[in-house]
């Protein structure tokens, strides 16, 4: 597979720990360090050891697991061991690890020193097909998801399926939500196509389309102002949600199965005004039950979610704003919706999938 280019780096897949090997060569980096959490400096730096046996004068700088810990307590940490370390303006940050580590540590590479170079090397099917393309870096801020952060794009991006082999079956599913997001939002085709396969196996071919998917509307529009809001299709009722279960829940919903939710809920959404049929509708619900675990929305929650939901980063004038479906393949955005029929919303997701 060819690399995918994006804003100025490239998106290497199938032998990519060589590609990152030939890059560390061919590159006069003052230091290297790789950032990792305790998962990814289990299973995924004795891979890193195999494919590049040459390298070995690197540290590594590991922190705790978990989106908990994308704070900036953590990224002090991170900052403080660059230093600690020695790190100069011409080091290089890898980012070993799913979208935490990808998110956190690009954004502790864009602003230490004002900004030195990173690579993403994404170790779950979630940061694999989204977060390591795009530059979008960044922590949260209490309760608040990506509310700090930067439009920094990498030096590369390396996606090894190697990786996902260590990833349980519910972080993979998680990842496939993103997947199946792709071709609700872009390309009806490979939404079908999506369909025949499982979470548990995804072929390679699957991961670089998503990440065509993603790359064209992150090319076309870097910083969000138009079309790169298609990607947030599922996202603004999601994130509330996954805000509100990280806080209450104590097995919490993963980013994946709170989108496939939101999901749900704005295909509602989409019908009620844009030009999704009921028909399209009630298939996306099927589809999505079939695949992802159904969560016990409790009224009660109601008014927290709306909450976080007049937070979120897409609201403008105080107006809540979503990315909704006019047909399977084909998105909008910059459609803001009252409070009741987003209510509206969350009861349909009672009815259909509540229990
Ligand atoms: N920047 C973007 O465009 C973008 C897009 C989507 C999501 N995100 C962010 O990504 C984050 C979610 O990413 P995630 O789902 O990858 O979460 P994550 O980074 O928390 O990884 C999930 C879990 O899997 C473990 N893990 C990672 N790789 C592993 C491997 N190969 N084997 C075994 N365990 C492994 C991690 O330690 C963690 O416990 C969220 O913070 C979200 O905001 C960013």
């Amino acid at each position: 597979m060819l690399p995918i280019e994006s804003n100025g780096y490239s998106v290497f897949f199938d032998n990519s720990l060589a590609e990152l090997a030939t890059f560390l060569r061919e590159s006069s980096y003052s230091k290297v360090f790789f950032l990792t959490d305790l998962n990814t400096s289990e299973h995924c730096m004795p891979l890193i050891g195999k494919y590049l046996p040459e390298l070995d004068n690197y540290d590594i700088i590991e922190v705790d697991p978990g989106e908990e810990n994308k704070n900036i307590d953590y990224c002090i940490g991170v900052w403080q061991m660059l230093l600690d370390f020695g790190a100069d303006r011409n080091s290089l940050l890898i980012n070993l690890g799913g979208g935490v580590i990808t998110d956190m540590g690009g954004f502790a590479a864009s602003t230490f020193k004002r900004g030195i170079d990173f690579v993403q090397v994404p170790t779950t099917l979630l940061s694999q097909v989204d977060a390591s393309v795009g530059g979008k870096t960044g922590i949260d801020l209490g309760s608040i998801k990506n509310i700090i952060g930067t439009f920094t794009q990498p030096k590369a991006v390396f996606i090894s399926t190697e990786f996902l082999k260590s990833l349980s079956a519910r972080q993979l599913v998680s990842g496939f939500g993103e997947i199946v997001k792709h071709g609700l939002i872009a390309d009806r085709d490979y939404y079908y196509q999506v369909q025949k396969i499982s979470p548990e196996e995804i072929p390679s071919e699957i991961i670089y389309r998503s990440v065509e998917i993603k790359n064209k509307v992150v090319t076309i529009d870097p910083f969000e102002k138009g079309l790169r809001k298609t990607l947030n299709f599922g996202h603004t009722i999601g994130h509330a949600v996954e805000t509100f279960s990280l806080k209450n829940d104590s097995d919490p919903l993963l980013h994946g199965e709170a989108i496939a939710l939101g999901m749900i809920c704005e295909a509602y959404l989409s019908v009620k005004h844009n030009t999704l049929t009921e028909n399209e509708l009630n298939e996306i619900v099927q589809y999505i039950r079939k695949v992802f675990p159904d969560y016990p929305l409790h009224t009660s929650s109601f008014p927290a979610i709306m909450e976080f939901m007049k937070n979120d980063k897409k609201n403008s004038n105080g107006q809540i704003g979503f990315a909704l479906l006019n047909a399977i393949g084909d998105c909008g955005y910059n459609q803001f919706i009252e409070e009741e029929h987003i209510l509206q919303s969350l009861e349909y997701y009672q009815l259909v999938a509540g229990k």
